[in-house]
């Protein structure tokens, strides 16, 4: 069974060849409309069935939207209007829902819930993000980075403000890609340390500064997300820690005069990072949302084992 939970649940190859086929894909329907099935329609008559515990535009669009593509149907679930919120129990709700679709997309909290639903479901589990990592968005990030025609080997990352999911997922990506991550974290907001480890173990390098300028120096890629994730406190303590790592055009001159910026979305403008980042000339981030979809249908063949 195909599970994604995270990045290592495919590996470096896989992903490479993910890459490939959203590459190949995307040009092959780039004036075609967005509804359009692909011309080998190669998940006609699958079902993908997608929980949702946290809120989400781009993931959930985008699942949407990669599936149809494909020629298959999703059915949409919000957590909080299913018995799943009403405290039926995952390893029940991975039964049932293996019976109704052929994959299963889940967004939600504790990483250990998505780990219980794959345990316990007989179709594929795709991490939709999860308090631990995001996985989905990084193919879409990596992917983003190739188009702007960066060699994933030896690349130097930068990422600014809190050490976060999506930051344990990048790290992942750097060991799988060999590429580097320098983090400008305020103490106390250090990314998850397996991650580090296992990037590390691997040969990249994965710096942690307390020095936003530092973080960024030379950098072919500058990268930051909100400083609040969805479940945690609005707390003042963490603002106030995190304003010295706000992305703005200054931080910016310290990277290399061609490095692109990307954020996951949604940003939180003047906070995170300014307009003239999001807005300006190295900004990547549209592209990057878009690149969800051809993303996600890679990973989704994949999970059917059809890459
Ligand atoms: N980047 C991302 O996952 O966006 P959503 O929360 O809108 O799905
Ligand atoms: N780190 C953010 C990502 C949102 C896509 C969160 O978990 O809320």
């Amino acid at each position: 069974m195909r599970h994604f939970l995270n990045l290592s649940d495919a590996g470096g190859d896989a992903v490479a060849a993910m890459l490939a086929d959203a590459i190949d894909r995307k040009a092959a329907r780039a004036t075609w409309p967005k509804g359009k099935v692909d011309a080998d329609a190669p998940l006609a008559g699958h079902v993908l069935a997608m929980v949702f515990e946290k809120n989400s535009t781009r993931t959930r669009a985008s699942f949407d939207i990669a599936i149809r593509q494909l020629g298959g149907t999703s059915m949409i679930m919000d957590a909080g209007v299913t018995q799943l919120g009403r405290g039926e129990t995952i390893a029940d709700t991975a039964r049932v829902l293996s019976r109704y679709a052929d994959a299963i997309m889940i967004r939600t909290d504790d990483h250990a819930k998505v780990e219980e639903l794959a345990e316990y479901a007989s179709v594929p589990v795709i991490n939709g993000l999860t308090d631990l990592s995001h996985p989905c968005q990084i193919v879409a990030d990596l992917l983003t980075i190739v188009e702007s025609g960066k060699a994933l080997p030896g690349l130097e990352l930068a990422w600014l403000g809190d050490g976060n999911n999506v930051l344990s997922s990048l790290i992942e990506a750097a060991g799988l890609f060999g590429f580097h991550v320098r983090a400008g974290v305020p103490q106390g907001y250090d990314p998850d340390a397996d991650f580090v480890e296992a990037a590390r173990a691997k040969g990249s390098r994965i710096d942690i500064t307390r020095d936003a300028r530092e973080a960024v120096a030379g950098a072919d890629l500058v990268v930051t997300d909100t400083w609040v994730s969805m479940g945690q406190d609005h707390a003042h303590n963490k603002i106030a820690a995190m304003a010295p790592y706000q992305v703005d055009e200054r931080l910016m001159t310290g990277a290399k005069s061609d490095a692109i910026f990307l954020h996951c979305l949604p940003a939180h403008r003047g906070d995170e990072v300014v307009d003239a980042v999001m807005d300006g000339p190295q900004s990547r981030v549209w592209d990057e949302a878009e690149n969800r979809v051809h993303a996600q249908k890679s990973i989704l063949l994949w999970a059917f084992g059809k890459l």
